[in-house]
């Protein structure tokens, strides 16, 4: 596997932890870590195997570092990249929007090319209403440090098992 490229956007901080969780759990030799606050876009470019990482703000939007970093993705070619999509949210407060920016921003990155990977199963959750569940599956992975924390580890070591085979 390729080494994994990770940008990250947080505002209170929960997304930058799982992040940092993550790279550890691939293993530093394996994944680089960025906050896309203090990152060029073009950092992108490097890495075939990515994980775009964000919390959920507004109702159902992306993390405003991500939203800055958005436009100057939109101008690098992403074809054949293996992009995988990881999403904080908070399922007992926002129940209707859990997650939501994931559709949109799947659906713009395949449109450019990209291959998504990484989906999962929506079971042990409960919410109403997501734009992150595609065909009854996640279109990444949500991890809830508001009401699930003590999932989180499991869910993210289950994560890079997947990912480990998904990535090239
Ligand atoms: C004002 C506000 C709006 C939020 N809107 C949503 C939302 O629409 N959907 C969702 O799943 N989570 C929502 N959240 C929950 C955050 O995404 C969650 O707390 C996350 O862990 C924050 O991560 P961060 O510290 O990395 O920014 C919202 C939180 C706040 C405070």
């Amino acid at each position: 596997m390729d080494k994994v490229g990770i940008f990250y956007g947080s505002s209170t901080g929960n997304t930058r932890d799982v992040a940092t969780r993550l790279r550890r759990a691939f293993g530093e030799e394996d994944a680089d870590l960025y906050d896309v606050s203090e990152t060029p876009a073009d950092r992108v470019s490097a890495y075939r195997n990515l994980v775009f990482a964000a919390s959920t703000w507004g109702t159902g939007e992306l993390q405003d570092d991500w939203e800055r970093f958005l436009p100057a993705l939109r101008r690098l070619d992403l074809a054949e990249k293996r992009v995988a999509l990881l999403a904080l949210g908070d399922q007992q407060n926002y129940p209707e929007t859990f997650a939501g920016w994931m559709g949109v921003l799947a659906d713009e990155l395949t449109a450019g090319g990209a291959v998504l990977v990484g989906r999962t199963e929506v079971r042990k959750y409960a919410f109403s209403a997501s734009n992150s569940v595609r065909d009854g599956r996640f279109l990444g992975v949500v991890i809830d440090e508001d009401n699930q924390a003590e999932l989180s580890a499991e869910r993210i070591e289950h994560w890079v098992r997947q990912l480990r085979s998904e990535f090239v």
